[in-house]
């Protein structure tokens, strides 16, 4: 029951808002065939299935959480990518793949955990010399990650930040919206109440620190 309200509430829809972004940074890489592309942290798969649209390469999406994965690879049999796009569970702490096995590292809004200095070291490690690292980062910290890009053997193609509201205009604002309706509609459920609950903090934690939630994409090339 709590997987259906959650399809229901549908947070992935406004979640996906966030792809002309994913386009627009893909677009700014050269044009490939059939690229392999390594989606870190890929939870359900909204970036990795657009990366599968926007490219014909191969994509492994990886993550730790088997919930988000299982629900990748539902879709990915749905949409008959099963031979190009693979879900994968694996830590990017530890990340098990021969060396300059990629032509493209994409992660949106999974570095964090390991810093964006670790995540250019450690994953670099399995992208090609020339292939590029993408990321959709937090803004925080912009000068200093600009220093990191060069003294980590990679040069800065380009880089562009979200509009400072889009965070709230095209995800928390709209999802406040929906969950406001299910608040009404259940409003004697305690199941359907906490996972209302468990947005409403995150809309809140938005509330709160705004300018914490202004993202950036860095699009990098491994020049060594
Ligand atoms: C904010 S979500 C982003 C999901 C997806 N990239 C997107 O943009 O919709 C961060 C993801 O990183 C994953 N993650 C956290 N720690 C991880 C680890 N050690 N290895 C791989 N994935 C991890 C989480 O499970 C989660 O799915």
């Amino acid at each position: 029951m709590s997987k259906i309200i959650e399809i229901e509430i549908n947070a992935e829809q406004f979640r996906k808002a966030f792809l002309k972004y994913t386009k627009k940074a893909f677009e700014i890489l050269p044009k490939m065939d059939k690229p392999r592309i390594l989606d870190v942290g890929c939870g359900s798969g909204i970036p990795t299935l657009e990366l599968a649209r926007l490219s014909n390469g191969e994509i492994i999406g990886m993550d730790i959480d088997q919930a988000a994965l299982d629900e990748l690879s539902e879709k990915v049999r749905k949409l008959g990518l099963s031979s190009r796009v693979k879900a994968i569970n694996c830590s990017f702490f530890e990340l098990e793949f021969p060396d300059e096995s990629f032509d493209i590292i994409w992660a949106e809004g999974a570095i964090a955990p390991i810093g964006f200095e670790r995540a250019l070291k450690e994953w670099g490690r399995v992208l090609k010399t020339k292939g590029f690292m993408v990321f959709h980062d937090d803004l925080e910290g912009k000068e200093k990650k600009l220093e990191i890009i060069p003294n980590g053997g990679y040069e800065l193609v380009d880089h562009f930040q979200l509009p400072d509201d889009a965070w709230w205009i095209e995800y928390y604002e709209p999802l406040e919206k929906r969950i406001k309706e299910f608040r009404t509609k259940y409003n004697d459920d305690p199941m359907v109440l906490e996972i209302v609950k468990k947005y409403q903090n995150q809309i809140d934690a938005y509330k709160k620190k705004p300018n914490a939630f202004r993202s950036i994409f860095y699009i990098m090339q491994k020049i060594k």
